[in-house]
Protein backbone atom coordinates (compact mmCIF):
# COMPACT_ATOMS: atom_id res chain seq x y z
CA UNK A 1 0.00 0.00 0.00
CA UNK A 2 1.35 3.38 -1.00
CA UNK A 3 0.91 5.86 1.46
CA UNK A 4 1.83 9.52 0.42
CA UNK A 5 -0.59 11.82 2.53
CA UNK A 6 -0.52 11.14 6.50
CA UNK A 7 -3.47 12.72 8.60
CA UNK A 8 -3.12 13.33 11.91
CA UNK A 9 -5.83 14.51 14.52
CA UNK A 10 -4.91 16.70 17.07
CA UNK A 11 -2.08 19.40 16.96
CA UNK A 12 -1.15 19.30 20.69
CA UNK A 13 1.78 17.93 21.97
CA UNK A 14 1.91 14.56 20.64
CA UNK A 15 -0.06 14.98 17.23
CA UNK A 16 2.21 18.01 16.26
CA UNK A 17 5.22 15.93 17.13
CA UNK A 18 3.86 13.03 15.10
CA UNK A 19 3.06 15.48 11.92
CA UNK A 20 6.99 16.60 12.43
CA UNK A 21 8.37 12.95 12.47
CA UNK A 22 5.83 12.29 9.70
CA UNK A 23 6.98 15.60 7.25
CA UNK A 24 10.77 14.66 8.14
CA UNK A 25 10.29 11.38 6.36
CA UNK A 26 9.01 12.77 2.98
CA UNK A 27 5.46 12.39 3.36
CA UNK A 28 2.76 15.14 3.00
CA UNK A 29 1.15 16.14 6.03
CA UNK A 30 -2.63 17.17 7.25
CA UNK A 31 -3.06 18.08 10.56
CA UNK A 32 -6.03 18.95 12.32
CA UNK A 33 -7.61 20.31 15.22
CA UNK A 34 -10.74 21.97 16.25
CA UNK A 35 -9.63 25.45 16.01
CA UNK A 36 -7.19 27.47 13.88
CA UNK A 37 -5.41 28.67 17.34
CA UNK A 38 -4.21 25.18 18.48
CA UNK A 39 -3.01 24.33 14.57
CA UNK A 40 -1.28 27.66 15.22
CA UNK A 41 -0.05 26.35 18.16
CA UNK A 42 1.30 22.84 16.76
CA UNK A 43 2.44 24.71 13.48
CA UNK A 44 4.69 27.03 15.89
CA UNK A 45 6.07 24.46 18.21
CA UNK A 46 6.96 22.32 14.76
CA UNK A 47 8.70 25.20 13.00
CA UNK A 48 10.60 26.17 16.77
CA UNK A 49 11.84 22.19 17.16
CA UNK A 50 12.76 22.16 13.26
CA UNK A 51 14.78 25.79 14.24
CA UNK A 52 17.00 24.04 16.77
CA UNK A 53 17.56 21.60 14.38
CA UNK A 54 18.84 23.84 12.02
CA UNK A 55 21.10 25.85 14.68
CA UNK A 56 22.32 23.14 15.80
CA UNK A 57 23.56 21.67 12.25
CA UNK A 58 21.34 18.58 12.12
CA UNK A 59 19.15 20.13 8.95
CA UNK A 60 19.71 23.25 6.53
CA UNK A 61 17.83 26.32 6.05
CA UNK A 62 15.97 24.73 3.22
CA UNK A 63 15.76 21.05 4.21
CA UNK A 64 13.54 23.12 7.72
CA UNK A 65 11.38 24.85 5.04
CA UNK A 66 10.55 22.04 2.67
CA UNK A 67 9.62 19.55 5.71
CA UNK A 68 6.74 23.33 7.07
CA UNK A 69 6.02 23.16 3.07
CA UNK A 70 4.74 19.29 3.37
CA UNK A 71 2.57 20.33 5.93
CA UNK A 72 -1.06 22.03 5.94
CA UNK A 73 -3.48 22.10 8.37
CA UNK A 74 -7.36 22.18 8.84
CA UNK A 75 -10.74 22.17 11.46
CA UNK A 76 -12.67 20.08 9.54
CA UNK A 77 -12.29 16.04 9.94
CA UNK A 78 -14.06 15.95 6.92
CA UNK A 79 -10.57 16.76 5.21
CA UNK A 80 -9.49 13.56 5.98
CA UNK A 81 -10.99 11.69 2.74
CA UNK A 82 -7.28 12.89 1.18
CA UNK A 83 -5.59 10.93 3.34
CA UNK A 84 -3.76 7.53 2.69
CA UNK A 85 -3.29 6.56 6.94
CA UNK A 86 -4.74 8.24 9.80
CA UNK A 87 -3.45 8.62 13.37
CA UNK A 88 -5.94 10.33 16.18
CA UNK A 89 -3.76 12.23 18.49
CA UNK A 90 -6.30 13.77 20.42
CA UNK A 91 -7.26 13.90 24.34
CA UNK A 92 -7.31 10.69 26.25
CA UNK A 93 -10.89 10.69 26.47
CA UNK A 94 -13.04 7.78 25.38
CA UNK A 95 -16.10 9.31 24.00
CA UNK A 96 -13.93 11.91 22.00
CA UNK A 97 -11.80 9.19 20.20
CA UNK A 98 -15.35 7.21 19.92
CA UNK A 99 -16.69 10.27 17.83
CA UNK A 100 -13.42 11.13 15.47
CA UNK A 101 -13.44 7.28 14.80
CA UNK A 102 -16.91 6.92 14.08
CA UNK A 103 -16.64 9.94 11.95
CA UNK A 104 -13.61 9.00 10.07
CA UNK A 105 -14.87 5.53 9.06
CA UNK A 106 -17.80 7.30 7.38
CA UNK A 107 -15.17 9.76 5.76
CA UNK A 108 -12.14 7.96 4.80
CA UNK A 109 -11.91 5.60 1.62
CA UNK A 110 -12.46 2.17 2.00
CA UNK A 111 -8.39 1.34 2.63
CA UNK A 112 -7.44 4.01 4.86
CA UNK A 113 -6.03 2.28 8.13
CA UNK A 114 -7.37 4.65 11.28
CA UNK A 115 -4.68 4.34 13.84
CA UNK A 116 -4.61 5.71 17.17
CA UNK A 117 -2.20 7.09 19.21
CA UNK A 118 -4.38 6.25 22.57
CA UNK A 119 -1.60 6.16 25.59
CA UNK A 120 -4.68 2.87 27.34
CA UNK A 121 -7.70 3.07 25.62
CA UNK A 122 -8.39 -0.11 24.44
CA UNK A 123 -8.16 -0.53 20.46
CA UNK A 124 -10.46 -3.52 19.94
CA UNK A 125 -13.38 -0.91 21.75
CA UNK A 126 -11.77 1.89 19.62
CA UNK A 127 -12.08 -0.42 16.65
CA UNK A 128 -15.67 -1.77 17.22
CA UNK A 129 -17.18 1.96 16.42
CA UNK A 130 -16.16 1.51 12.59
CA UNK A 131 -16.64 -1.01 9.98
CA UNK A 132 -13.23 -1.54 9.79
CA UNK A 133 -12.32 -3.21 12.84
CA UNK A 134 -9.28 -5.24 10.76
CA UNK A 135 -7.68 -1.95 9.57
CA UNK A 136 -7.83 0.08 13.37
CA UNK A 137 -4.63 -0.54 15.35
CA UNK A 138 -2.46 1.68 17.95
CA UNK A 139 0.43 3.29 17.06
CA UNK A 140 1.28 5.36 20.55
CA UNK A 141 4.25 7.28 20.01
CA UNK A 142 6.48 8.31 23.15
CA UNK A 143 6.93 12.33 24.32
CA UNK A 144 8.58 14.83 23.22
CA UNK A 145 8.34 12.72 19.93
CA UNK A 146 10.75 14.33 17.99
CA UNK A 147 13.42 12.70 20.25
CA UNK A 148 11.72 9.31 21.43
CA UNK A 149 12.78 6.52 19.64
CA UNK A 150 9.86 3.97 19.98
CA UNK A 151 6.58 3.66 18.77
CA UNK A 152 4.68 0.78 20.49
CA UNK A 153 2.44 -1.00 17.63
CA UNK A 154 -1.07 -2.35 19.39
CA UNK A 155 -2.68 -5.08 17.79
CA UNK A 156 -6.41 -5.47 18.46
CA UNK A 157 -8.41 -8.36 17.72
CA UNK A 158 -9.45 -8.03 14.69
CA UNK A 159 -6.40 -5.97 13.37
CA UNK A 160 -5.15 -7.72 9.98
CA UNK A 161 -1.66 -8.55 9.77
CA UNK A 162 -1.67 -6.32 6.15
CA UNK A 163 -2.57 -3.43 8.76
CA UNK A 164 -0.26 -4.21 11.27
CA UNK A 165 3.08 -4.44 8.55
CA UNK A 166 2.08 -1.03 6.99
CA UNK A 167 2.21 0.70 10.69
CA UNK A 168 5.44 -1.14 11.51
CA UNK A 169 6.97 0.08 8.13
CA UNK A 170 5.79 3.00 8.43
CA UNK A 171 7.39 3.55 12.22
CA UNK A 172 10.54 2.35 10.57
CA UNK A 173 9.80 5.29 7.65
CA UNK A 174 9.72 7.84 10.24
CA UNK A 175 13.16 6.44 11.90
CA UNK A 176 11.59 5.34 14.93
CA UNK A 177 12.05 1.53 16.25
CA UNK A 178 8.07 -0.16 17.15
CA UNK A 179 7.80 -2.65 19.15
CA UNK A 180 4.77 -4.58 19.16
CA UNK A 181 2.25 -5.16 22.04
CA UNK A 182 -1.31 -6.74 22.26
CA UNK A 183 -4.24 -5.39 23.39
CA UNK A 184 -4.35 -5.13 27.30
CA UNK A 185 -4.93 -2.55 29.06
CA UNK A 186 -2.03 0.40 28.98
CA UNK A 187 -0.25 -1.96 26.62
CA UNK A 188 3.13 -2.55 27.63
CA UNK A 189 5.37 0.96 28.07
CA UNK A 190 1.78 2.62 30.10
CA UNK A 191 1.22 -0.93 31.96
CA UNK A 192 4.65 -0.70 33.33
CA UNK A 193 5.46 3.63 33.57
CA UNK A 194 2.51 4.62 35.28
CA UNK A 195 2.15 2.54 37.86
CA UNK A 196 6.14 3.88 39.00
CA UNK A 197 5.05 7.43 38.04
CA UNK A 198 1.56 6.67 40.41
CA UNK A 199 3.81 5.08 43.33
CA UNK A 200 6.12 8.30 43.17
CA UNK A 201 2.93 10.16 43.70
CA UNK A 202 2.16 8.24 46.79
CA UNK A 203 5.63 8.86 48.18
CA UNK A 204 4.62 13.03 48.00
CA UNK A 205 1.46 12.41 49.67
CA UNK A 206 2.75 10.14 52.50
CA UNK A 207 5.60 13.13 52.45
CA UNK A 208 8.11 9.92 52.30
CA UNK A 209 10.02 12.84 50.14
CA UNK A 210 10.03 15.95 48.32
CA UNK A 211 9.30 16.10 44.80
CA UNK A 212 13.41 16.99 44.25
CA UNK A 213 14.15 14.07 46.56
CA UNK A 214 12.31 11.28 44.87
CA UNK A 215 13.26 12.69 41.85
CA UNK A 216 16.99 12.54 42.80
CA UNK A 217 16.51 8.85 43.72
CA UNK A 218 15.30 7.78 40.50
CA UNK A 219 17.94 10.11 38.12
CA UNK A 220 20.74 9.07 39.95
CA UNK A 221 19.85 6.03 41.90
CA UNK A 222 18.04 3.95 38.84
CA UNK A 223 19.47 6.63 35.76
CA UNK A 224 16.21 7.37 34.58
CA UNK A 225 16.86 10.42 32.67
CA UNK A 226 14.63 12.56 34.85
CA UNK A 227 12.72 11.76 38.01
CA UNK A 228 8.60 10.21 37.98
CA UNK A 229 7.37 13.61 38.94
CA UNK A 230 8.96 15.84 36.14
CA UNK A 231 8.09 13.25 33.98
CA UNK A 232 4.26 13.22 35.21
CA UNK A 233 4.87 17.19 34.69
CA UNK A 234 6.05 16.73 31.09
CA UNK A 235 3.30 13.81 30.18
CA UNK A 236 0.42 15.59 31.52
CA UNK A 237 -1.10 14.85 34.43
CA UNK A 238 -4.44 14.74 33.50
CA UNK A 239 -3.01 11.89 31.08
CA UNK A 240 -1.60 10.13 33.88
CA UNK A 241 -4.72 10.40 35.53
CA UNK A 242 -6.74 9.00 32.86
CA UNK A 243 -3.97 5.76 32.12
CA UNK A 244 -4.26 4.90 36.01
CA UNK A 245 -8.13 4.79 35.86
CA UNK A 246 -7.92 3.04 32.76
CA UNK A 247 -5.86 0.53 34.00
CA UNK A 248 -7.65 0.15 37.29
CA UNK A 249 -11.06 -0.36 35.34
CA UNK A 250 -9.25 -2.64 32.77
CA UNK A 251 -7.90 -5.03 35.91
CA UNK A 252 -9.81 -4.29 39.08
CA UNK A 253 -6.73 -4.47 40.73
CA UNK A 254 -6.60 -2.21 43.98
CA UNK A 255 -2.48 -1.70 42.90
CA UNK A 256 -3.73 0.29 39.84
CA UNK A 257 -5.41 2.85 42.36
CA UNK A 258 -4.54 6.13 41.09
CA UNK A 259 -3.60 8.41 44.10
CA UNK A 260 -5.44 10.88 45.37
CA UNK A 261 -3.05 13.45 44.90
CA UNK A 262 -2.55 13.20 41.55
CA UNK A 263 -6.73 13.82 41.29
CA UNK A 264 -6.29 16.18 43.29
CA UNK A 265 -3.62 18.02 41.88
CA UNK A 266 -5.88 17.44 38.69
CA UNK A 267 -9.03 18.92 39.56
CA UNK A 268 -7.21 21.82 40.82
CA UNK A 269 -6.31 22.48 36.79
CA UNK A 270 -2.22 21.79 37.49
CA UNK A 271 -1.84 19.79 34.50
CA UNK A 272 1.92 19.97 34.18
CA UNK A 273 4.00 21.70 32.30
CA UNK A 274 1.19 22.56 30.04
CA UNK A 275 -0.32 24.88 32.43
CA UNK A 276 2.66 26.33 34.34
CA UNK A 277 1.91 24.00 37.52
CA UNK A 278 2.42 20.61 37.97
CA UNK A 279 4.63 19.09 40.96
CA UNK A 280 6.78 21.73 39.88
CA UNK A 281 6.19 25.54 38.98
CA UNK A 282 6.79 26.53 35.53
CA UNK A 283 5.95 29.96 35.75
N1 LIG B 1 10.29 18.56 21.96
C1 LIG B 1 11.31 18.41 21.08
N2 LIG B 1 12.60 18.23 21.46
C2 LIG B 1 12.86 18.20 22.78
C3 LIG B 1 11.86 18.34 23.75
C4 LIG B 1 10.52 18.54 23.30
N3 LIG B 1 9.49 18.67 24.15
N4 LIG B 1 12.43 18.27 24.98
C5 LIG B 1 13.74 18.08 24.78
N5 LIG B 1 13.99 18.04 23.45
C6 LIG B 1 15.30 17.86 22.82
C7 LIG B 1 16.22 18.98 23.20
O1 LIG B 1 16.04 20.09 22.39
C8 LIG B 1 17.56 18.34 23.00
O2 LIG B 1 17.87 18.36 21.62
P1 LIG B 1 19.31 18.76 21.11
O3 LIG B 1 19.99 17.44 20.92
O4 LIG B 1 18.99 19.48 19.88
O5 LIG B 1 19.96 19.61 22.14
C9 LIG B 1 17.35 16.90 23.40
O6 LIG B 1 15.93 16.70 23.33
C10 LIG B 1 17.84 16.64 24.80
O7 LIG B 1 17.20 17.59 25.63
P2 LIG B 1 17.88 18.35 26.85
O8 LIG B 1 19.36 18.42 26.60
O9 LIG B 1 17.14 19.62 27.10
O10 LIG B 1 17.54 17.50 28.10
P3 LIG B 1 17.71 15.96 28.36
O11 LIG B 1 19.02 15.44 27.85
O12 LIG B 1 17.34 15.75 29.76
O13 LIG B 1 16.59 15.27 27.45
C11 LIG B 1 14.45 14.36 27.40
C12 LIG B 1 15.24 15.62 27.56
C13 LIG B 1 14.66 13.78 26.01
C14 LIG B 1 12.98 14.75 27.56
C15 LIG B 1 14.92 13.32 28.48
O14 LIG B 1 14.87 13.92 29.73
C16 LIG B 1 14.12 12.07 28.49
O15 LIG B 1 14.33 11.15 27.73
N6 LIG B 1 13.13 12.01 29.43
C17 LIG B 1 12.25 10.87 29.55
C18 LIG B 1 11.19 10.97 28.51
C19 LIG B 1 10.23 9.83 28.59
O16 LIG B 1 10.31 8.94 29.40
N7 LIG B 1 9.26 9.86 27.68
C20 LIG B 1 8.22 8.87 27.64
C21 LIG B 1 7.04 9.42 28.37
S1 LIG B 1 5.76 8.25 28.42
C22 LIG B 1 4.91 8.50 27.03
O17 LIG B 1 5.12 9.41 26.27
C23 LIG B 1 3.83 7.55 26.78
C24 LIG B 1 2.51 7.91 27.29
O18 LIG B 1 1.54 7.44 26.74
C25 LIG B 1 2.31 8.70 28.50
Amino acid sequence: MQIKKFGVIGSGQMGNGIAQVAAASGLEVLMSDIAEEFTAKGIANIEKNLSRSVDKGRIGADEKEAILSRISTTTQLADMASVDFVVEAAVEREDLKFGIFRELDEVCPEHVILSTNTSSIPIGRIASQTKRPEKVIGMHFMNPVPVMKLVEVIKGLATSAETFDVTWNLCEKFGKTPAEANDFPGFIANRILLPMINEAVFCLYQNVGKPEDIDTVMRLGMNHPMGPLALADLIGLDTCLAIMETLYDGFKDSKYRPCPLLRKYVEAGWLGRKTGRGFYDYS
